[in-house]
């Protein structure tokens, strides 16, 4: 009898999160894996391509759930999957970060008493009124296995009661697909200014309240005037961007872009004078690449980004912003260090636990060397 493993992704950063897991399963044999897409994110640049550069296999059932308010959404995800998953009778489901999707498939598989791992478990903001803050904390709650990516979810979890037997602390896996991908992206360079600043923006604290929105892109601009501004939109973020741009703003210092490729997003990034975001995975890639990133949040669930990174949270103090881009632009960066265990082999670990722990009734080999090996 062979394994069955189900993977569950639904947005945007799911996809690199998942992709070395699938990879790390696929070097045993005896383990089948079936991939669930929701269709939480549906454009071809919000979801497809980044199916196509990460060589991640075809998701095996689509749900297309597409968007809504949170209720709908994450409704119609447990509606709809609840079929698909008493169709693949999987021995674990593995759903990723903190998205609906994450939450929805849980809870789902939980009433079914099927087994549940989180990877990406145990961050929190402490700031309920975030939706993703939400998600994780039920998540966690309901699930069988956690694979932490630092020290501090691992305490967070312990402080909520969490058997630690059930946590495992096996580095970031949205790491191990940055080093895989780091050398090829930069074949993917786009055309841009010689120094420039990346700004990312997402979050519904940010975007989805007009007049803040209206005073960070001049903020934004300002920062422009001395240094170009590029920033990619996230199809949130342009909803509001054009109820607040206007005629007159079209001589902005910020050039504004459809959403990028995984690709071509990374080589902007090892680019960039400075990064400006309120993006998760983002305060962790630079941290990585050691760029400077300037986080425009009250918090983070990514503490380490900032203790040992390069991150620094700017809160939403838009002078604060100004003065740390000025800082950074001018050759005052903070240095960072790489976190413990964000090495590129976080996957790795991930399926020898998955393994170990599931794979008892079913008959499991590891094939070949270990995948770190043939790693580049
Ligand atoms: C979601 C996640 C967030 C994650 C982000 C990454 C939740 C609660 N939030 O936020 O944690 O950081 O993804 O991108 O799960 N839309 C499109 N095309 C798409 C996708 C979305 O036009 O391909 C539009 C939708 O119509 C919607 C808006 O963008 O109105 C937001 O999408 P939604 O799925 O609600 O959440 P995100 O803001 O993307």
């Amino acid at each position: 009898m062979s394994l069955r493993i189900c993977h569950v992704v639904g947005a945007r950063p799911n996809y690199m999160k998942a992709a070395p897991v699938v990879r790390a399963l696929s070097q045993y044999s005896g383990v089948e894996q079936t991939i669930v897409h929701t269709g939480q994110h549906y454009d071809f640049n919000m979801s497809e391509v980044f199916f196509q550069q990460l060589g991640m296999p075809e998701p095996d059932f689509n749900l297309q759930v597409g968007s809504g308010s949170h209720a709908q959404q994450t409704a119609a995800i447990i509606s709809h999957f609840e079929p698909v998953v008493l169709k693949a009778r999987p021995h674990i489901v593995a759903v990723y970060g903190d998205v609906n999707s994450t939450i929805a498939a849980a809870l789902v598989c939980c009433k079914l008493g099927i087994a549940v791992a989180h990877v990406e478990a145990g961050l929190r903001s402490f700031d309920r009124t975030m939706p993703e803050e939400i998600n994780r904390i039920l998540t966690d709650q309901i699930c069988d296995l956690l694979f932490t990516p630092s020290k501090d979810g691992n305490n967070n979890l312990g402080r909520e009661g969490i058997a630690p037997e059930k946590v495992h602390l096996v580095g970031n896996v949205m790491i191990d697909t940055l080093v895989r991908m780091l050398p090829k992206s930069r074949e993917y360079m786009p055309k841009t200014p010689q120094r420039f600043a990346l700004v990312t923006l997402h979050r519904p604290s940010n975007v989805d309240d007009l007049e803040w929105l209206g005073a960070m892109l001049k903020a934004l601009n300002h920062i422009g005037g001395e240094t170009p501004v590029l920033f990619p939109l996230h199809p949130r973020t342009r909803k509001g961007l054009s109820q607040v741009l206007t005629n007159s703003d079209a001589n902005m210092h910020i050039q504004f872009m459809d959403p990028l490729p995984y690709l071509e997003f990374l080589a902007l990034q090892q680019a960039a004078m400075v990064v400006i975001t309120d993006s998760g995975g983002i305060q962790e890639e630079t941290t990585f690449m050691g760029i400077p990133c300037l986080t425009v949040r009250e918090n983070t669930e990514r503490p380490i980004t900032v203790e040992l990174g390069t991150n620094v949270l700017v809160g939403r103090d838009l002078d604060r912003l100004q003065y740390e881009a000025e800082q950074v632009l001018t050759g005052h960066r903070k240095e960072g260090r790489i976190p413990p265990l964000w090495d590129g082999h976080a996957a790795e670990r991930i399926a020898e636990v998955l393994i170990e722990r599931c794979g008892e009734s079913a008959e499991t080999v590891a094939l070949g060397p270990a995948l770190g090996a043939t790693q580049g």
